[in-house]
């Protein structure tokens, strides 16, 4: 992974950091470096993420899942919410369908899920349940309306099913009372923490992905954590974002240029969200795609409140497209180039702008959609991410305002007493 941070300087943008305030928060880096470093070693909740791709086993993931590589499936389903889904998600659709493809039963829009099931040639959809908690009213709800459309269809639904959960809980009983084939969720690490272990790459598995080179490229991430900003591009990420928020950047933007990573966006949003939003701080995390939003939101970035940084995120190299020759007027400046020629100039063009304007903006590269540099790139946005809320002082890894509309949603449809449902039920209406 490589990050350019040369336009987030105050020598080109407001808000900007400069090199001597950087130098200084390098001491801090290497205080909190120090830190991680020992979580990881301990296994301490939260840190032991950033041990996963020495800790996650690619052997126990492709053998769970054989049974269903056997059955030739050509669609896969999660079934998840938030972390449970969004790491599986952006494995996929990074690294495209390989030999089936994937859908993700996240939300309860009925509608969409009546839609999905309709669609899905469910005898040859294989199905991925995943709950750390075991518990979420979303995941399990979705769960028991897909069985019963297997059953539906005459499908044997227990054959084409895998779990991934903790240790207790109602889809661990399921799983065991169906018989169904279950993986652990990895000890210590929180739902948006865990696309690099069973969480997030069963799907990945499923598909005929390089699960072992999602990991290698994770334990690259890892070796080059380093006690220096200036010597690993993931703190350096980090550090720079923590400074923009200091001095005004509240919303952070993610603008990948490859719609491949537009799951890795939304991955990126809950990340920096769900582990940064306490105390009154943390950036709020905004997706884009680029060129698309370059018609709508540029506007907005180039011209609006200096509150924001912007992040590119791109490959170096992709399959190209040539745009074929014409002799249309106005348009044969096009024929010759190619799709990749022209995205890679709105590209620079966008970030030459925002520099121009004075806009913060950070530009992180991977080498290729690859197996490696996806591991690569999604291990460092969670050291980054961490690093953060170590230089913030915040608990990067609890999501209390999360857990409290789960449990007000539990307590409203009777699914025990939970406090917070009351708070719900005394909001005073006004009209
Ligand atoms: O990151 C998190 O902790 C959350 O987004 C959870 O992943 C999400 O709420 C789903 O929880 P669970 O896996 O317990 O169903």
């Amino acid at each position: 992974m490589y990050v350019d941070i040369g336009n987030a300087l105050s020598s080109v943008a407001t808000p900007g950091v400069s090199r001597a305030s950087l130098e200084r928060l390098d001491e801090r880096v290497a205080a909190a470096h120090e830190r991680i470093e020992r979580g990881i070693e301990d296994r301490e909740f939260g840190y032991a993420a950033l041990a996963l791709p020495e800790d996650t086993d690619a052997d126990a993931i492709e053998s769970a899942v054989e049974p269903l590589v056997e059955l030739d499936v050509d669609a896969v389903l999660t079934v998840g919410i938030g972390g449970s889904a969004l790491g599986a998600a952006t494995v996929s659709g990074a690294l495209g369908p390989g030999r089936a493809g994937t859908f993700h039963l996240d939300n309860v829009d009925p509608q969409r899920t009546a839609r999905l099931l309709d669609d899905l040639p469910l005898a040859d959809t294989a199905v991925h349940v995943v709950s750390r908690s075991g518990t979420t009213a979303e995941t399990l709800s979705n769960f028991l309306v897909v069985r019963e459309a297997y059953e539906r269809e005459g499908v044997d639904w227990t054959e084409r099913t895998v779990v991934t959960t903790g240790p207790d809980g109602p889809l661990r009983a399921l799983s065991e009372q169906e018989g169904l084939p279950a993986l652990d969720v990895p000890e210590g690490v929180p739902g948006r923490f865990s696309a690099l272990s069973t969480v997030g790459l069963v799907p990945a598995a499923i598909q005929g992905h390089d699960v072992a080179g999602l990991l290698a490229g994770g334990r690259a991430g890892r070796e080059s954590l380093a006690g220096s900003l200036f010597d690993c591009p993931a703190y350096a990420y980090g550090a720079v974002s923590y400074a923009l928020e200091q001095r005004g950047a509240t919303q952070q933007v993610c603008m990948p240029y490859a719609e491949d990573l537009e799951y890795f966006a939304e991955w990126f949003a809950q990340l920096w969200a769900e582990s940064l939003g306490k105390d009154g701080l943390g950036q709020t995390p905004v997706r884009a795609l680029g060129a698309t939003d370059q018609h709508s939101q540029l506007q907005l970035y180039r011209a609006g409140r200096h509150d924001k940084q912007v992040t590119f995120v791109r490959p170096r190299d992709r399959p190209d497209v040539p745009i074929p020759d014409t002799d249309v007027e106005g348009l044969s400046y096009l024929g010759g180039s190619s799709l990749g020629d022209l995205l890679d100039a709105e590209f620079e063009a966008t970030e030459a702008s925002l520099a121009a304007a004075g806009l913060p903006n950070v530009r992180v590269e991977l080498d290729a959609l690859d197996a490696e540099s996806v591991g690569e790139l999604l291990y460092g946005f969670e050291a980054a991410c961490v690093l953060v809320g170590e230089l913030m002082g915040v608990e990067t890894f609890t999501q209390p305002a999360v857990e409290w509309g789960k449990r007000a949603a539990r307590g409203l449809l009777g699914g025990g007493e939970f406090e917070e449902a009351d708070a719900v039920a005394e909001k005073e209406r006004l009209l």
